[in-house]
């Protein structure tokens, strides 16, 4: 089974764009494993758009561009492979990829193929370019099919963009994940407004089949194809622990072979990861859900009877927030209280009476561990 757990990996869009090429894709699977990633759980190396020729072959199969892959897909793929890892490409259902490459519209099947005896093993399919008279969900049935027709077992990651309600037959036609909202790009109104708006919506992101918010922008510092201004060390660390709450897949999109250390660390972090790929991947609560203060309190389950509560302060200014017990599940009769401890600090702290008091610094975050004892 695929997608035990949401797919961890790395994706060429957000850093390369269309300046994708075979030393590339190679240098980074060397990078995910001589830095760490691959140990720390990423799988995954994705190749996004602008791949092929701007046509497809007289055979009628889409062709990569010999200028950026000289020696051909399944080259790469086997070089990824031999890396312990997995290797990833893109289509898309319309007649053309978004910047106007072949889509798999009407090939499916053959695309499908194609893609097994390159040995993909992931496949991102878009949305651009569906014709007028097409209902797209219907695509993502023909390529959910024509994957699992293709003689290899191939993750399929929808990228319809939060579209056609896909959040309520994504998992039917098959994906493993479905983009649920426009394109991310490096800055932090981007991931503070794609994170608010599926906060309410990860009732239908689970074992199987989970809800996808965009690749990460964690250590672009305002350089790649996506970039907009950049972030600071400690939105990236807000917007990766996030992404952790959500539950989702983590697609790493910075350059890995030179991102610094403290990315590194940040990617690597086991208290994030863990929360992230809990076996149980159920949503969080959120608390006092209005985002008019612009803190944002989750509460999430973890396996084994263990709780983590996230607080975001997406306000410009320091600011304290309250987080009541009651709203986790725990009324002042129960006689049940929580101890707390600070995933990033390891300081154990004790709640007042019947809440949580914590001064949290503008565009910061902390998340505690949290236990549940008899008062
Ligand atoms: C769309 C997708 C992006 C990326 C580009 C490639 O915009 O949402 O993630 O794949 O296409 O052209």
């Amino acid at each position: 089974m695929l997608a035990k757990r949401p797919p961890l990996g790395w994706n060429s869009w957000n850093t390369f764009g269309p300046y994708i090429n075979e030393k590339v894709v190679m240098e980074t699977a060397d990078a995910m494993v001589e830095r760490g990633l691959r140990d720390a759980g990423y799988e995954y190396v994705v190749i996004d758009d602008c791949w092929s020729l701007r046509q497809r072959g007289e055979d009628g199969r889409i062709v990569a561009d010999p200028e950026k892959f000289p020696h051909g897909m399944k080259y790469v793929a086997d070089y990824v492979h031999s890396k312990g890892l997995k290797f990833g490409m893109y289509s898309c259902a319309g007649t053309m990829t978004c910047a106007g490459y072949p889509g798999s519209f009407d090939n499916e099947y053959l695309d499908a193929k194609t893609f097994a005896e390159f040995g993909v093993d992931f496949l991102k399919y878009d949305n651009c370019y569906v014709p007028d008279h097409v209902h797209s969900p219907h695509l993502y049935r023909r390529m959910g099919l024509a994957l699992k027709q293709s003689g290899r077992e191939i993750l399929f990651s929808l990228c319809n963009w939060g579209i056609n309600d896909v959040h309520s037959w994504a998992r039917s036609v098959g994906g493993h994940m479905y983009r649920s909202t426009g394109d991310i790009c490096d800055n932090f109104e981007s991931f503070k407004n794609i994170a608010i708006s599926q906060l309410d919506k990860l009732g239908t992101s689970a074992v199987g089949c989970f809800n996808d918010p965009d690749m990460l922008i964690c250590g672009m510092g305002g350089k790649g194809n996506v970039a907009a201004g950049g972030c600071t060390p400690e939105e990236y660390r807000m917007h990766f622990a996030l992404w952790c709450m959500m539950g989702v897949p983590l697609m790493i999109g910075c350059d890995i072979r030179n991102c610094d250390e403290a990315t590194l660390a940040l990617l690597k972090d086991p208290a994030l990861l863990a929360i992230d790929q809990d076996e149980e991947a159920r949503p969080p609560v959120w608390l006092q859900p209005t985002v008019k203060d612009d803190i944002i309190n989750l509460f999430k389950h973890l396996s084994d009877n263990r709780y983590v509560l996230g607080i975001f302060n997406f306000r410009d200014h320091d600011a304290t927030n309250y987080t009541y017990l009651e709203d986790m599940g725990i009324p002042q009769t129960a006689g049940y209280t929580v101890k707390l401890r600070d995933l990033e600090t390891g300081e154990e702290a004790a709640p007042l009476d019947r809440m949580i008091r914590t001064t949290i610094k503008s565009h910061t975050c902390k998340l505690f561990d949290i236990q549940i004892v008899e008062k």
